[in-house]
């Protein structure tokens, strides 16, 4: 391939690094067929790869409660949310595809890289959903949460990864109302309604904080760092979690619903949410081990579909290697 570092000399792999940060810095977009360095295609990899993946996976928790949904018009939307869902990983793991192929790997290979554990997906959608207010803190907080990061993303230096997210944000808004309504419906319920909701709340709150990373006590991790270096993103994990409590924790409380953390509160020297923080260590091994309350009931799931669905993929690349003969 052209655009491998390692078929050029190390002079021209210099010039051509200085070349892509100049480009990067003046705001331009890095598409899939130009020049990239090895790490800015790898960690590229590793996170687009993990977002498609964590969309799939995290449209399980959600498709577990379609059967039980209280209403007609709650089965609709929590239907078209799931498939969205399916939809942006499947949009996300061609975007990671791309930049696979290089590597003589496929978006198969991504999929047995999670089976296998090498690839890993959000620590959320390890957990249970134990009510149906859990369906609805996820639309409104996950999906919240999610608009957050993939804001952010949007302007990655990646422009591939951008277009998508572009489009993806569209309906994560829509996620984001659709669950808000279903809170606020919970919340104007009855009293057992709220405490379900609040269960939900309390229940979510660690694995919400982790959403958006560990914290960069002493300093960023040379991955984040790398990252905003290539400006595949432009905020770290703790300004990422502080949006987050900018905008969700007035709405909580306007809700009626209580923020679980007895020691949260805002510092207005400091303009930023002073709180205490998760168990990042348990919610570190959910993602690394798979040892979340759920994680391997879904990882099974997503195993049996995948080979069910084998002969799909093997049919169609047949007929995409027909055409091309
Ligand atoms: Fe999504
Ligand atoms: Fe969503």
């Amino acid at each position: 391939m052209v655009n491998r570092t390692e078929q050029l000399t190390a002079q021209e792999q210099e010039l051509r690094l200085k070349e892509f940060l100049a480009k990067i810095e003046r705001g331009e977009k890095i598409e899939a067929d130009d020049w990239m360095p090895e790490d800015y295609r790898i960690q590229l990899i590793k996170l687009i790869a993990m977002h498609g993946l964590s969309e799939i996976m995290g449209a399980l928790p959600e498709k577990e409660w379609v059967p039980k949904t209280p209403t007609l018009k709650r089965k609709l939307s929590l239907m078209a949310k799931v498939q969205d869902e399916m939809g942006h990983g499947q949009l996300l793991l061609r975007v990671a595809e791309d930049l696979l192929k290089p590597l003589g790997k496929t978006r198969e290979d991504i999929m047995n890289d999670m089976f296998v554990g090498r690839l890993k997906f959000h620590n959320v959608f390890h957990m249970a959903t134990v009510s149906w207010a859990d369906a609805a803190l996820i639309g409104w907080l996950v999906d919240g949460a999610a608009i957050v990061t993939q804001k952010m993303l949007a302007h990655s230096s990646y422009a591939p990864y951008a277009r998508a997210l572009k489009r993806i944000i569209l309906e994560e808004r829509f996620h984001a109302y659709h669950g808000e309504d279903m809170v606020i419906a919970l919340g104007d319920g009855t009293p057992m309604q709220r405490e379900m909701m609040q269960d939900a709340l309390n229940r979510w709150w660690p694995a919400l904080l982790m959403f958006f990373g560990p914290p960069e006590e002493g300093g960023l991790k040379s991955n984040q760092e790398m990252n905003i270096r290539y400006k595949i993103r432009t905020k770290t994990n703790e300004e990422l979690r502080q949006e987050f409590l900018d905008k969700y924790v007035p709405q909580i409380q306007a809700l009626g619903l209580k923020v679980p953390d007895e020691n949260i509160y805002y510092d207005e020297a400091a303009k930023k949410w002073v709180y205490t923080h998760a168990d990042y260590t348990y919610l570190r091994d959910v993602i690394a081990k798979n040892q979340g309350p759920r994680s391997q009931n879904r990882l099974n799931l997503r195993k049996i579909g995948f080979s069910n669905n084998a002969w799909v993929r093997e049919a169609l690349l047949k007929k995409q290697s027909e055409q091309i003969s």
